[in-house]
């Protein structure tokens, strides 16, 4: 670490990745960064769509911080913040640029979907939070998979998706498992079949251990899965949140010329 204070990434980028509150991306107190993930996880850290380091600032301010942290995202403007403000206090913290393409955040990206930058079997825990909630259906199984790829036989994934269940949508297809709240940019928010979510966990070898059902209803539910094939699963809990209003930020303003 340096000597000089940690810094906040500027408004204009926490807009674009969701509360803007300072407390969201701070953590005085050095606890583990994440909910109801055992500290001995957070050894090895692969961070999949970081946006402006907000785990990874929380994550720096642990008493125990990783010994090492990959963090990729495809917006340039948000990894070379985190570049240039995080790794320089903290070298173990290293940013990628993930050129997969978005139609607002990286409009020149590959339109399949990438490989991580990452090794085989090198994380103990990989974190997607708030991320599968703008990835489309088709390339869903991909990622889980690569998800799976990069952690060890005992890690943990954290990810939170918005979900629902297929049987009150009866006009979908057996192949259709999403449904998309903006036409112009599909990705703004993607609510998944629950069953078909589960599926897609099994078939990339990961176990789901804990759900937490949305503090709105009908948001985000956070889910944790185990890499083990031995871990136990659970059910789904009932969603008996509140009702209120929750809306993603929109993209309409090219979030590239952010820097
Ligand atoms: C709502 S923000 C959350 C950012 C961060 N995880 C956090 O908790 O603050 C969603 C992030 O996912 C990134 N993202 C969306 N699709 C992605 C993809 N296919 N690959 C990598 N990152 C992606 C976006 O650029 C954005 O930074």
């Amino acid at each position: 670490m340096t000597g000089t204070a940690l810094p906040f990434p500027p408004l204009p980028m926490r807009q674009l990745v969701g509360p803007t509150e300072e407390s969201f991306f701070d953590n005085p107190t050095g606890e583990p960064a994440l909910p109801d993930i055992d500290a001995r996880y957070f050894e090895h850290v692969f961070d999949f769509g970081c946006g402006c380091g907000r785990v990874a600032r929380r994550m720096i301010q642990q008493r125990v911080p990783p010994r090492t942290y990959l963090g990729i995202d495809i917006h340039r403007g948000m990894v070379e913040w985190c570049q240039r403000h995080l790794t320089s206090h903290a070298p173990s913290f290293r940013f990628e640029h993930f050129d997969a393409y978005n139609v607002g955040f990286n409009p020149q990206g590959s339109r399949s979907p990438q490989r991580f930058p990452a090794t085989d079997g090198a994380y103990t825990l990989v974190n997607a939070w708030s991320v599968f909630t703008h990835i489309l259906e088709p390339d869903v199984a991909h990622y889980l998979q690569e998800v799976r790829r990069v952690m060890t036989g005992d890690a943990m994934f954290l990810s939170t998706w918005f979900l629902t269940e297929k049987v009150y949508f009866p006009m979908m297809q057996e192949f259709q498992n999403a449904l998309y709240i903006n036409t112009n940019d599909p990705t703004n928010a993607v609510i998944f079949d629950r069953d078909w979510v589960r599926r897609s966990f099994a078939a990339a070898g990961l176990r789901l251990t804990a759900i937490t059902p949305p503090r709105v209803r009908g948001f985000a539910w956070i889910l944790i899965a185990s890499s083990r094939p031995d871990a136990s699963e659970v059910d789904f809990p009932l969603d008996e949140a509140p009702f209120g209003v929750k809306r993603p930020p929109l993209t309409e303003r090219p979030p590239t010329e952010i820097r």
